[in-house]
Parts: C-alpha cells; sequence; structure tokens
C-alpha cells in the first residue's frame, strides 16, 4: 500500500516475511484500533477531517472492534498490524479511510499503542505479585509459631519461625510492586501526535488525545516520544528482579521438598512423576519457573542491547524491542500467577520444621547473650566460652539436652579461670530454640507479636497497593467508555 508511491520494486523476495512484525503485534490490535479512533474523533473536532468521512473510518472501526482480529489479514505481506489494520480500513470506508493517516505516523502511533500496552501488563504483573505476597503472607500467619532453622551459608545460624521467613520474600514482593507503581507513572503519557518525529503543521490537539485514551498526560519532546523506550527497560529490569524472587523462591522450595529436608510437601497437582521410577513425585513445574526466569534477565539485557547504539530518534530496532518485551513481562506474570497457587497449597510439615531446630546448636548466640547480661561479660569472651562448649559437646558426643550448668562451668573455668553459675534453669531456657525466638522482639524480629505486627502491617501495605491497582483498572475501563461515547457522538452529529 505504501510502497506505491516513492519505490518502484515490490520486497525481494523473504524480505518481507523478515521485517514484519505482525507476528507479535498483534498484540496490539485493540489498542491499535482505540488509537485510531482517538485520533479520528480529535481531527473531527479541530475541523481537519469532515464529519462525513470521520463517520465513515468511525464505523469501520466499531466494527473492526467488535469483529476482532478474525477480521483483518494477517499475512506478512503487511508490515505490521497497523499496515493491516489501515488496509481494512481504507476497503471498508473508501477514500475517507485515506484520511485516517493525517498528522500522524506510524511511529507515534505504535508508540502510544505500545505504552497503552504496557499499562495494561504492568497493572497484570503488579496484581500478579500481590496474589503472590498475599499467599506468603497469609501462610505467614499461620505460621508465627512454626520454628524453622534461619540458615546463612546455607547452615543452620539461629532459630526463626517460618512466618518470619516468608514475611521476608513478602518484603522484597511489596518492594517490586513498588518499583511497578513508579513505573506506572512514567508509562502514562501520550506519544501521539508526535506524528514521525516533529509533530505536524495540522492544528492537531495532543492533549484531546492523551485524555481520550486515558493517559495521564502528553509525552512532550516529540523526538522523545516516538522513540523512547526507557520504560521498557526499566520494567525489564523490575520483572528481573521479580525473577530473582521467583527463582529463590522455587529453588527453596524444591530442596525444602527433598526427603533430606521434607519442610514441605507439594501438593500433587503441581507436581510430576516419572516415566520409569513409580515412586517419583518431581516438582518439575517449579523447575520450569526457575528455569523460565532467565528469559527476563536476557529479556533486560536484550532490551538495553539493541536500545544503547540508536541515534535519535526512530529507528527500525525499535520494532524488535517489543517482542522481547512482551514475552520478559509475560513470562514472569504467569509464573508469579501459578507460584502463588503452589505457595497456598503446599502442606508444611511443622512438626520437622520445629525438629529441625531441635539439637543444632543454634540457640548457641542466645546462651552467649544471657551470659553476656546475666554475668557483665564483654560479648567476645562469652562468645568464646559457648564456642569451647560446643566443640567439647561435640568432641565428647554429649546430647545437647545434657548441657547443663555445671559443664558450662568447667569450660567457662578453662577459658577464663572463673566459673559463671548460672542456674540449670537459665541454661536451658538459653538453649530452648522457641524462648530465643520469643526473645528476638526488636523491630524485625521472629518474636510472635512482633510478626503478628509486622504481618498485619504488610497486609494493610498490600491493600493499599490493590487500592491503588483497581482504581487504575477502573479509570482505564472508564476512558475506554468515553472514547466510545465520543465516537458515537460523532456518528449521531
Ligand atoms: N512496526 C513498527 C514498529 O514496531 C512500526 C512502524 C514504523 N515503521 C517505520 N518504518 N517507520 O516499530
Amino acid at each position: 500500500m505504501i510502497r506505491d508511491g516513492r519505490l518502484g520494486k515490490e520486497f525481494d523476495s523473504g524480505v518481507a516475511a523478515f521485517t514484519s512484525s505482525i507476528d507479535f503485534d498483534s498484540a496490539l490490535f485493540e489498542y491499535d484500533i482505540l488509537t485510531d479512533m482517538a485520533h479520528m474523533v480529535m481531527l473531527v473536532e479541530q475541523d481537519i477531517v469532515d464529519p462525513g468521512d470521520a463517520g465513515k473510518v468511525l464505523s469501520v472501526l466499531k466494527k473492526l472492534l467488535d469483529g476482532g482480529i478474525g477480521s483483518i489479514d494477517l499475512s506478512a505481506d503487511f508490515e505490521d498490524v497497523h499496515m493491516a489494520i489501515e488496509a481494512y480500513i481504507i476497503r471498508e470506508a473508501g477514500d475517507a479511510g485515506g484520511r485516517l493517516h493525517t498528522g500522524r505516523s506510524r511511529n507515534d502511533q505504535v508508540a502510544t499503542d505500545l505504552r497503552m500496552k504496557a499499562r495494561d501488563d504492568v497493572l497484570f504483573l503488579s496484581k500478579a505479585l500481590t496474589g503472590l505476597a498475599s499467599a506468603m503472607l497469609e501462610a505467614a500467619e499461620k505460621h508465627t509459631l512454626t520454628l524453622l532453622p534461619a540458615y546463612t551459608h546455607l547452615q543452620h545460624a539461629q532459630p526463626t519461625t517460618l512466618g518470619h521467613h516468608f514475611t521476608a520474600y513478602a518484603e522484597s514482593l511489596l518492594r517490586s510492586l513498588d518499583r511497578l507503581e513508579g513505573a506506572y507513572a512514567r508509562v502514562d503519557l501520550c506519544p501521539l501526535g508526535a506524528a514521525a518525529v516533529t509533530t505536524t503543521s495540522f492544528p492537531i490537539n495532543r492533549e484531546r488525545t492523551a485524555e481520550l485514551l486515558g493517559f495521564a498526560g502528553v509525552l512532550h519532546n516529540s523526538m522523545d516520544a516516538v522513540s523512547s523506550r526507557d520504560y521498557m527497560a526499566e520494567i525489564a529490569a523490575d520483572t528481573a528482579i521479580i525473577s530473582v524472587d521467583i527463582s529463590r523462591i522455587c529453588e527453596e522450595l524444591i530442596v525444602w521438598s527433598t526427603s533430606e529436608f521434607g519442610f514441605i510437601e507439594l501438593d500433587d497437582s503441581h507436581t510430576s512423576t516419572s516415566s520409569i521410577m513409580p515412586q517419583k513425585k518431581n516438582p518439575d513445574i517449579l523447575e520450569i519457573m526457575r528455569a523460565r526466569t532467565a528469559s527476563a534477565f536476557g529479556g533486560l539485557i536484550s532490551v538495553l542491547t539493541m536500545l544503547r547504539s540508536l541515534p535519535q530518534s526512530y529507528n527500525r530496532d525499535l520494532q524488535e524491542v517489543s517482542p522481547v518485551f512482551f514475552n520478559t513481562v509475560d513470562s514472569a506474570a504467569s509464573s508469579l500467577v501459578l507460584l502463588s497457587r503452589i505457595v497456598s497449597s503446599i502442606k508444611i510439615n511443622s512438626d520437622v520444621m520445629n525438629a529441625a531446630c531441635t539439637g543444632d546448636f543454634s540457640t548457641t548466640t542466645e546462651l552467649a547473650d544471657v551470659i553476656v547480661r546475666e554475668k557483665n561479660l564483654p560479648f567476645r569472651t562469652a562468645h568464646q566460652i559457648v564456642g569451647a562448649l560446643v566443640s567439647q559437646v561435640l568432641d565428647e558426643g554429649i546430647a545437647s539436652a545434657d548441657v547443663n550448668s555445671n559443664l558450662l562451668d568447667r569450660i567457662a573455668k578453662e577459658v577464663t579461670g572463673g566459673s559463671l553459675g548460672l542456674s540449670d534453669e537459665t541454661v536451658r531456657s538459653a538453649l530452648t530454640p522457641l524462648l530465643a525466638v520469643k526473645a528476638r522482639k526488636v523491630i524485625g524480629g521472629p518474636a510472635p507479636e512482633t510478626m503478628e505486627k509486622a504481618i498485619s502491617d504488610r497486609l494493610r501495605a498490600l491493600s493499599v497497593i490493590e487500592k491503588t491497582i483497581s482504581e487504575r483498572e477502573t479509570a482505564l475501563r472508564q476512558s475506554r467508555k468515553s472514547l466510545l461515547s465520543a465516537v458515537d457522538s460523532v456518528l449521531e452529529a
């Protein structure tokens, strides 16, 4: 359709298929129609196109929106979805259809469609994230008393609770939600009217099209408007950070479901079995998810690499950024949706978790702290005494339950020359995991009351975010309705 003028030839064979973006930009179909509608409504309001022609185009657009993507020819003969749609309009509306492209270009058109899709994508991704964060917090709420070793270096460090552990993930997911919230505001600006690169001499009204498409405002500089994709890099970076969490959670659930750990059991519906080993229950879904996070990291690097060498302003390279961006976001969002369901349905073996905290000397920090408090010794000295105690207990094969005041004094004498004289009761309670947990009441610590407050604060923060998301969704739905009534007003006039 556009080659007839300047170019004397059709594409060389294979070039159309090589360059066409129609495979992936069909995802922009609806956004493109809405952009067309807003542009045409504005053109008629500005007396740039007469109402008769505008009406013809708008009724074809309405028909197309109802008929859906099946109505248009999606062959690679078209460079992209925008050309396929325009060809359809011209076929249906005749010459009037040729007026749609007045004062605009595919450059600002695609930039607008992409930002509209990115708004929806950010909201979808955010919803999926809130799903996982609430699954984590709901499980955490039920397990503020379920003991679990806190690991550092994947070695037992100190006893904590499953509630504390799951809330740690929720914190990180909440930060990602915050990042996405900021990203949304930067996406929500309208490039339409920038035309190819320097706007147009037609008296268009950019603020009106921005409003009709439900954007918070206009994306000012027209060169920047057609070429900026930094929001894609930003959201891909956010997605990569989210994917770090997805992968870590998958990894941990996989490890926890081994027979060595036995901390959890995945629901049968989230596992596979072996074609040869009948006993197997494999965490394949989590493994696939863990592997797919690679596409987010690769996606981020691809987006940045494609953007980094582009001179101002629009370059066709930008077309190739879109599918990478789409896949990155889609893959993370679908993992998040499934991962929330997996987390909500795991069977938690609290007994095994509790038992893992017994006899592992993970309470010895607490014993050293008690020595400091009761005997006013420097922490370093207490650390030395308790370290020597653990070493002796291990050498002599003494059960941790048999550690008492006498034994501690024997060691203390060896280390410092004096005994401590703590009661057996004091030594025993210092070494009792649940008591060590309950003693950690400091902000951010695992003491049950501290955790209950932390969890309810986080749940409240989550519901504020959920409210923002749903307000934004409502606003987008509302703006679509207003756009369609603006179209009807032109048609009825
Ligand atoms: N399909 C292109 C893209 O996704 C939009 C068209 C702009 N093409 C052009 N040759 N100026 O970026």
